[in-house]
């Protein structure tokens, strides 16, 4: 079990994200480490965690950001990303969001569909620039994950499909307010096996080529984020596999000498950082059953309500050893406001702290006031 500062967490208000960054810095250092290539570039997805120690730590990195709104555009620059490294995504851009991101010369607007280009290229010609546009690609390729997260197949919302991506470059080449400099790809998220990103390797090099004829070259090309973490072996595998992830991309793209990856990773470098830390308030027995009561909720990680996301759960004030079988839920009134079911708890009693694992991405950005409660607080070590 993780070493947890259990005498601050005894001394704060329960529910509070703990960010170990320790093991934050030690991921960075593993991603460098393993995407040395000059010709990567790694991002770091804020729609992840935008908690500002934990942004400023990936900032000082040296990471760029991939960003899906002016806020965390905002956020971004405060917390130190250069605008030259922020990428700005989303299928839905606001007029006041582009004029904002235009304002501030980010590096590139990855773009969804023809009316976003067109938009774009009539608010840079009003301020006299030219702004960057990688095109966002719609694959169709099966992540093979829940199917809220992946976003790669054709019936999917996301980017321009692969018939229509012909006009799109078109009307950027067209525009003279427009700078097409590549393609950007995301498949989904929570990828555990390599299979789906040689797939998307394949698929790039195809459109390279293709378009390679047509007399269209690509400066940069944006594989966006998806790779997995342990969640059912925190402490076993603290840190995702950088070396294989980055390892399918250095040998099955097929790229010349002056193109540029990008990569977009959200959960892989923020994920196991983060543990959701809350407090039992009461055990109650049911008829066939033992429930936990924690003070936190689906409010605070809304995962395994949204996603049948399973965490690790643990008891770590207890000092039993014998185990008993709970339900682990919070006190909102909904019925999937429940962290885990026939969990195996040391003998678990009102007042024991329970850390809820590998919380850090996807968690505290997501809480909310449902019920009116308080977004939950947050401690690092
Ligand atoms: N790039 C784009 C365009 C994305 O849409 C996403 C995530 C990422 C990068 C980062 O993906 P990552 O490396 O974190 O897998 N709330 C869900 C996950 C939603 C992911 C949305 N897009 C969850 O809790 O599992």
């Amino acid at each position: 079990m993780s070493n947890f500062p259990i005498k601050e967490f005894e001394a704060a208000a329960t529910p509070f994200y703990f960010y170990d960054m320790e093991l934050l810095r030690r991921t960075l250092d593993a991603v460098k480490d393993s995407a040395h290539d000059d010709n990567f570039h790694v991002h770091y997805a804020i729609k992840a965690n935008a908690n500002p120690l934990v942004i400023k730590k990936i900032s000082e990195a040296g990471l760029g950001v991939d960003c899906v709104s002016e806020g965390e555009i905002r956020a971004a620059l405060k917390a130190g990303f250069p605008a030259s490294k922020i990428v700005f995504a989303g299928v839905g851009k606001g007029d006041s969001e582009i004029d904002y991101a235009l304002d501030n010369d980010i590096e590139c607007f990855n773009v969804e569909s023809i009316p976003e280009l067109q938009l774009i290229q009539e608010m840079a010609a009003v301020k006299c620039k030219v702004a960057n546009i990688a095109i966002r690609v719609n694959p169709d390729i099966d992540a093979h994950t829940h199917h809220y997260i992946t976003t790669g197949l054709e019936e999917n919302k996301f980017g321009v499909a692969l018939d229509m991506l012909r006009s799109a470059v078109d009307y950027c080449l067209k525009s003279p307010n427009l700078r097409l400099v590549g393609l950007h790809f995301h498949i989904g998220s929570q990828i555990t096996v390599m299979e789906p990103f040689k797939l998307l390797c394949e698929r790039i090099n195809g459109l390279i080529d293709t378009y390679k004829k047509l007399g269209v070259e690509f400066q940069s090309i944006n594989v966006g984020g998806g790779l997995g973490i342990d969640y059912e072996d925190p402490d076993g595998q603290p840190i995702p596999d950088f070396k294989s992830y980055f390892e399918v991309f250095r040998n099955n793209l097929r790229l010349d000498s002056t193109q540029q990856v990008h990569f977009e990773l959200g959960r892989s470098i923020v994920g196991q950082c983060g543990s959701l830390i809350t407090k039992v308030r009461y055990v109650k027995e049911g008829l066939k059953k033992k429930f936990v009561i924690v003070d936190a909720g689906m409010t605070d990680l809304i995962r395994p309500a949204l996603y049948q996301a399973h965490h690790v759960i643990q008891n770590i004030t207890s000092t039993d050893i014998a185990t008993e079988t709970y339900d682990v839920v919070g006190p909102i009134c909904e019925s999937s406001d429940c962290f885990g079911v026939e969990e195996t708890l040391p003998v678990t009693k009102r007042g024991d702290l329970i850390a809820i694992r590998s919380a850090g991405a996807y968690g505290e950005i997501m809480a909310s006031q449902y019920n009116c409660r308080n977004l939950p607080g947050c401690v690092t070590n």
